[in-house]
């Protein structure tokens, strides 16, 4: 059931989280599917509503950075930094866990991804649960992450029994996430914080994740994926490449305008690359819907500011068939 995030709105939902039930919310990034992180049982739960592989961890929202920091030992300096610059706001550390926090949380690693969310309904209602919420994005494991109220019920229906209505998501993609175990951090996923921002406040660049780096399953190749096959096609092939699709394509386009006679679903994005992510899961989930044979994306610009969406378009075009997403995140 949808509801208004109102003070009755987030009582009841806080109720839902205290016995052990799901609740979908809104973050500044995408809605989250939440579950009392101090309750096993409950998280257990939220893995099930998803079709998600228990071994998969989870990031765990709190209220404040101190409470986030809390659920980590050892928090290395850097992190310390990252988290008194950037939360609130769309960033995951990954640290190494107190020992406190449950083994399904973490899908049995030591480390424990943490967020501090800036969305009013988001801490509103860790405000009032008063602990750790762990929230995955409230979609089917695979596909795109949910901009909106709707997006979830249509994603996982009665599997979550309240959805908490936020509109939509003012950030539109996933957070980014930084591991701070030992050594210099490392980038495991762009996000809503551009790696340049990041890179300023620690004074040194970010690492890459080497084989050994913690596993984070939203960095698989195929992933945030629609049901249509989707191409990455660059501005000047994509005349050529709509032409091919014999015309009854499903285009997001950037700068090129659409042809004469076109007669599938052409959406001019924003040429803005934070206003491109805010619509962009939403945009994709339109054209999915359209039984289009194929997803034709403009490829966005080469530059930093596009680099987080160049990254979920990628994953989007990556998984060419319903069978490839099966055993991702
Ligand atoms: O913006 C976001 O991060 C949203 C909102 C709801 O906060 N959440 C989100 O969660 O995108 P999820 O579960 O869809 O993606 C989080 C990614 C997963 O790929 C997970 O494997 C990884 O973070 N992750 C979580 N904890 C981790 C850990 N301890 N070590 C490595 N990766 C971790
Ligand atoms: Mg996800």
């Amino acid at each position: 059931m949808i509801i208004a995030p109102d003070a009755a709105g987030i009582a009841r939902a806080v109720d839902i989280l205290r016995t052990g039930g799901l609740v979908a919310f809104p973050t500044e990034t995408v809605y989250g599917l939440g579950a009392d992180a101090g309750n096993p049982d409950a998280v257990r739960r939220l893995f099930a509503a998803k079709g998600r592989p228990a071994d998969h961890p989870v990031i765990v929202h709190l209220a404040t950075a101190a409470d986030a920091l809390a659920w980590g030992v050892r928090a290395p300096e850097a992190a310390r930094r990252l988290a008194a610059a950037f939360w609130p706001g769309p960033l995951t550390l990954i640290v190494p866990r107190a020992s406190s926090v449950h083994d399904v949380v973490t899908g049995g690693q030591d480390t424990v991804g943490l967020r501090v969310p800036s969305h009013p309904v988001a801490q509103a209602l860790l405000r009032g649960f008063g602990g750790g919420i762990a929230a995955p994005s409230a979609n089917r494991f695979g596909r795109i992450s949910p901009t909106t109220a709707s997006h979830v019920a249509d994603d996982l229906g009665e599997r979550v029994d309240l959805i908490l209505d936020g509109g939509a998501c003012p950030v539109g993609i996933e957070s980014t996430i930084v591991a701070c175990i030992d050594g210099p951090p490392m980038l495991l996923r762009p996000g809503g914080v551009p790696r340049e921002d990041l890179e300023r406040v620690l004074g040194a660049p970010l690492g890459t994740p080497t084989p050994t780096a913690p596993r984070a399953s939203g960095t698989l190749a195929s992933h945030y994926a629609p049901r249509t096959p989707a191409r990455l096609v660059e501005a000047e092939s994509l005349n050529a490449a709509v032409r091919d699709s014999g015309r009854d394509a499903a285009v997001l386009a950037l700068s090129v305008p659409a042809p004469t006679g076109f007669c599938g679903t052409w959406i001019a994005a924003p040429r803005d690359a934070e206003a491109y992510a805010r619509t962009l899961y939403a945009n994709l989930r339109l054209l999915d819907q359209r039984g289009a044979t194929v997803i034709l994306v403009e490829a966005p610009p080469p530059e930093a500011a596009w680099h987080a969406v160049r990254d979920r378009l990628a994953r989007a075009a990556h998984a060419q068939t319903p069978d490839a997403v099966d055993d991702i995140d």
